[in-house]
């Protein structure tokens, strides 16, 4: 049984419990919000940090949860306070969202820290608000719950399912093929999104909020349950009455987080078909915790793991579904023999006991170990002179045919030039070609945009085309499919082989073996890098100057280097 904390052990008592002056001049601020002792003697301060916004059209309906929150921490004798973080919505920031992922985790620490706050509720689901959230209430290290923000409905067209950004996608190439009007695509472009709510396919969304649940961090089956469902707020407010015992308890993310806990994460990460983002996001939430992790141990668990739920851009349902059919808890229980089941959780019990019961109610959604969707791994890791520190590819989202494929190359120096080619009807490229895009990476993006699933050239879509290799140092969105390797490292802007790469050169890709082979002599790849010219830092001030200073290659997790676990960070003094 854990030691019960004493209220004179809260951190806020340090703030509000005292008798001297400062702790009178923070209560009396309290009294200014029409709070009293009734509110806050002898009760944890529950921070719910929110990443609502109006931008943030995933986050709509975080306004209202912070409310159900709040009913259930003061039920269970708590004093919520909520302090909103910066929202990072995936559709609309750009470059890129990942460039404020580390960002996003900072604000979440340091407002911890520099407040009196005992425990927190992280309020999140839209791509990178998941692990930023994370990030930071795992370096701070107080007890923390996340409330996922819930996939979104399903989309609807004429009568079709839409999953977002992978029909996205798919009709897009359909109107550029000229085999849709105008017309039906602005009817798809009102029906792919229909309520609040996160992409509903397995996105990193998606991926991310299973992964939090598998590594500990949510209620049983938080993760699965749709945005508009009425469970949600229900699994809000039991959240909200959940983190006040986690606080008297003080279960931090520490007593949560091992290697077994991370190993679980990688494994459901692997049945859901996940997106590869979240290798870039669990490789940095571990090295936050101080558990040693890197890409390989993704390719070891991808091989020992099938995909098993059902849902594009692997499969055919969408999250929805995948809800009414079990839930990621049906999914895990499918999964308990390769499962460490004695990992603890926030609810102060073991991941065995949370699956105990899950059951499959759709067998074709959540597929059997015995028949699953693919038995390709969601996740390869390919390694070779052209990416010596490693790439990333999902061979269960492309054409079995390239699995294994050598072909020339058509390289593009950074996204505009390749952005004009595709659509150049007289572009000299075959479906055998590779397409290789440069400067995508964390340096040359900057952040890594999602420019990784190159398009396919016009000429090609109208011929049918729908798969090619694709190679590039940038990330994809989750909803993406094809052969599309991502996350080269070291990245083509700091001077990686990729950097080297010409049009005609030839690339070997071998899925099953792991390699990946640009048919260049040592000697000409030496030649080239001698004659390589380091590109100018992209910005020469600002937060985009210290992130370039500052990032690592995908294969660290793109973390900051001084967000590293270096030591113990001091509390606030209280003067
Ligand atoms: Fe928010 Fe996809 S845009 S989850």
């Amino acid at each position: 049984m854990p030691v019960k904390k004493r209220p004179q052990d809260l951190r806020s008592h340090r703030w509000i419990g005292t008798s001297d002056l400062r702790a009178f001049g923070h209560r009396s601020r309290l009294r200014q919000g029409g709070y009293d002792a009734h509110d806050w003697e002898g009760k944890p301060v529950i921070g719910i940090i929110n990443t609502w916004s109006d931008i943030n059209l995933c986050h709509t309906h975080l306004r209202s949860r912070a409310e159900d929150v709040k009913r259930g921490v003061l039920q269970a004798g708590g004093f919520p306070i909520e302090i909103p973080v910066m929202s990072l919505s995936e559709v609309f920031q750009k470059p890129t969202t990942m460039l404020y992922r580390n960002l996003l985790a900072m604000e979440v620490e340091e407002s911890l820290r520099s407040h009196p706050i005992d425990g927190a509720v992280l309020l999140g689901g839209c791509d990178k608000t998941t692990p930023g959230l994370l990030m930071g209430a795992i370096s701070m290290g107080v007890p923390a719950i996340y409330v996922p923000a819930g996939p979104m409905l399903r989309g609807n067209w004429h009568g079709e399912v839409l999953g977002s950004g992978s029909d996205a996608w798919k009709y897009w190439d359909e109107k550029r093929a000229g085999n849709i009007t105008e017309e039906q695509w602005q009817e798809i472009e009102g029906g792919i999104a229909r309520s609040y709510g996160t992409c509903m396919v397995m996105g990193t969304a998606a991926t991310m909020m299973a992964i939090a649940e598998a590594m500990g961090f949510t209620l049983p089956g938080a993760s699965s349950i749709p945005a508009a469902d009425a469970g949600h707020p229900r699994m809000a407010a039991a959240a909200g009455r959940r983190i006040v015992d986690m606080v008297w308890d003080d279960l931090t993310p520490q007593k949560i987080l091992t290697k077994e806990s991370f190993d679980n994460a990688i494994r459901v990460h692997m049945a859901m078909g996940g997106s590869t983002n979240a290798i870039i996001h669990v490789v940095a939430m571990a090295r936050r915790a101080g558990i040693p992790m890197d890409m390989n141990r993704f390719d070891e668990i991808s091989r020992e793991v099938p995909v098993l739920a059902n849902i594009r851009p692997s499969g055919e349902a969408l999250m929805e579904d995948f809800f009414y059919a079990g839930g990621l808890r049906a999914l895990m229980n499918e999964l308990r023999d390769t499962l460490d089941l004695g990992c603890m959780t926030v609810t102060g019990k073991t991941v065995g006991d949370n699956i105990k019961g899950g059951q499959v109610y759709k067998p074709d959604i959540i597929r059997s170990l015995n028949n699953p969707v693919s038995r390709d791994g969601a996740t390869a890791v390919l390694t070779g002179n052209v990416a010596p520190r490693g790439c990333v590819m999902k061979p269960s989202a492309a054409e079995k045919r390239l699995h294994r494929h050598r072909g020339k190359v058509i390289a593009f120096e950074d996204y505009n030039h390749m952005a004009r080619e595709v659509e150049r009807d007289d572009l000299d490229v075959t479906p055998d070609h590779i397409l290789v895009l440069k400067n995508g990476g964390p340096k040359g993006g900057p952040g890594m945009p999602e420019w990784g699933m190159l398009p396919i050239p016009k000429k090609l879509v109208k011929m049918g085309v729908r798969d090619m290799l694709r190679i590039s140092d940038a990330r994809m969105s989750g909803t993406s499919y094809g052969a599309c390797i991502l996350h080269v490292a070291p990245e083509s802007f700091v001077g990686g082989p990729l950097a080297l790469v010409q049009t005609g050169d030839e690339i070997e890709v071998d899925v099953p073996a792991r390699r990946i082979h640009l048919h260049v002599s040592d000697e000409e790849l030496a030649r080239r890098k001698a004659a390589w010219q380091a590109p100018s830092p992209r910005y020469p001030r600002g937060y985009g100057a210290m992130f370039s200073e500052h990032i690592g290659q995908a294969d660290e997790g793109c973390d900051f280097d001084f967000l590293a676990p270096l030591g113990p960070v001091p509390e606030p003094e209280i003067h």
